[in-house]
C-alpha cells in the first residue's frame, strides 16, 4: 500500500447484499472501487449489529486490493488480533470506544495492519493532535454511526482543521457517511482523499447487473476530483 493522497472510493458493504459479499466485493472492485470499507458493529458501542471477523476472513480472499475494516465495537483490543489475521489491510478504532486509544492504536500497529482513528461527528480534533505519529488513516464520521443511509452532517471546518494538522505526514483523511456526487467535493476540496460511500454506491446495482456500481463510483470521483482540480 502505497501513500497517496489522489482520491480514493471506498464502497462500504453494509449496503451490499449480505447473502452474496463474495460476489458484491468482486463487482464493486470491478467496477472501479480502490478499498473495500468493512463494517463492524456490535449492538453496544452502536445500536446495529454486522459481523465480526470469521466474515472478514471468508470475504478477504474475494478482495484484490484494500480492505479496510471500520471497527464500531467496545472494547476494541481483544479483537485486534482477530481481525487482523482476518486479512485486514487497515483496522480503525473509535477515539471513543475507551478510555486507552494510545494503546489500541499501539496494538493495530503491532498487529501488522495500518492503524486508523475514527472520530464522532460530536467529537473535536483535541484528542487526535497526540496521536498523530501512530496513525496512517482519520476516519472523520459524517453521520452518527450504527447505519447506512443516513444525512450527511457537514463537516467541512473539522476536515480542513485536521488537514492543516497532518501536514506532510503520511496519513489519509477518511469520510464516512451520507457520501454522494453532492457531498463529496465538500469533503474532498476541505482536504479528504478515501471517501466511504455505501448506500451511493449500490443504489439501482446488484451482482447480476453491477454496471450501476461503476456508474456510482464514476460519479462520486468525477464529482470529488473536480473539487480537487484534479483534471478528469
Ligand atoms: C456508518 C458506517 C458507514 C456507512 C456508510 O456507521 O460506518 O460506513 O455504511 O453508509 P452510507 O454511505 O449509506 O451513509
Ligand atoms: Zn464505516
Amino acid at each position: 500500500m502505497s501513500f497517496s493522497r489522489a482520491i480514493k472510493i471506498a464502497p462500504s458493504i453494509l449496503a451490499a447484499d449480505f447473502a452474496n459479499f463474495g460476489a458484491e466485493c468482486r463487482a464493486v472492485e470491478d467496477q472501479g472501487a480502490d478499498w473495500v470499507h468493512v463494517d463492524v458493529m456490535d449492538g453496544h458501542f452502536v445500536p446495529n449489529i454486522t459481523f465480526g471477523p470469521a466474515t472478514c476472513a471468508a470475504i478477504r480472499p474475494h478482495i484484490r486490493g484494500v480492505m479496510d475494516v471500520h471497527l464500531m465495537i467496545a472494547p476494541v483490543d481483544m479483537y485486534i488480533e482477530g481481525f487482523a489475521k482476518a486479512g485486514a489491510d487497515i483496522i480503525t478504532a473509535h477515539i471513543e470506544a475507551g478510555p486507552h486509544i494510545h494503546r489500541t492504536l499501539q496494538a493495530i500497529r503491532a498487529s501488522g495492519a495500518k492503524a486508523g482513528l475514527a472520530i464522532n461527528p460530536g467529537t473535536g480534533l483535541d484528542g487526535v493532535e497526540n496521536l498523530l505519529d501512530m496513525i496512517d488513516l482519520v476516519c472523520v464520521m459524517t453521520v452518527n454511526p450504527g447505519f447506512g443511509g443516513q444525512n450527511f452532517i457537514d463537516m467541512t471546518d473539522k476536515v480542513q482543521r485536521l488537514r492543516a494538522l497532518i501536514g506532510a505526514r503520511p496519513i489519509h483523511i477518511e469520510i464516512d457517511g451520507g457520501m454522494t456526487p453532492q457531498t463529496a467535493p465538500l469533503m474532498a476540496r476541505a482536504g479528504a482523499d478515501v471517501l466511504v460511500a455505501g448506500s451511493a454506491v449500490f443504489k439501482g446495482g446488484s451482482v447480476a447487473n453491477p454496471a450501476p456500481y461503476g456508474e456510482n463510483i464514476r460519479a462520486i470521483r468525477a464529482a470529488a476530483e473536480a473539487a480537487t482540480g484534479v483534471a478528469v
